[in-house]
């Protein structure tokens, strides 16, 4: 069966730990996808998904904001702002999918893919030049990261 949103090189921000988020966001969208187009599509796991996509949006965007703030990225305040629009966006569809289950139909899940590809692709992909000029290794595993970042940064 083909994807919703097939993962894609032309998402890839060139950072593998950033890229292994953006697949978690994928992943939760197309998931939300295959449950509504089921003929009965199951409201407990829709509403599951979709707070799952709420909290995963908030820790994920946290943490490139951190970096943003760690390495001085130009760019923090604007692009920022454009997370706490996203993060209003799918706020708004849990919050209305709780007093109606109908309201999250296929448009809105169109809505979220454009919402995710047009983020990473016309927003995130600008940060990756930056944050390679100043040591960020796109190779880095997710364990030793937190500890790479904070040599980098303090061994200057
Ligand atoms: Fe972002």
């Amino acid at each position: 069966m083909k994807e919703f949103i097939p993962w894609a090189d032309e998402l890839s921000v060139g950072i593998e730990e950033i890229d292994e988020q953006h697949k978690v966001l994928v992943v939760l969208i197309n998931k939300l996808y295959d449950e509504t187009v089921k003929p009965h599509p199951n409201s407990t796991v829709v509403e599951d998904i979709l707070n799952e996509l709420v909290q995963y949006t908030i820790v994920h965007f946290a943490l490139e904001e951190s970096l943003f703030r760690i390495f001085d990225y130009p760019y923090y305040e604007a692009h920022r702002k454009q997370h706490e629009e996203l993060k209003k966006e799918v706020i708004a569809i849990q919050t209305k999918f709780r007093t109606d289950a109908k309201a999250v139909n296929l448009e809105l899940i169109h809505f979220l893919r454009k919402w995710l590809r047009e983020h990473i692709m016309g927003t995130d992909k600008k940060y990756t030049g930056f944050f390679l000029e100043k040591g960020l290794k796109g190779s880095w595993t997710k364990r030793s990261w937190i500890g790479k970042i904070w040599d980098s940064v303090y061994s200057k």
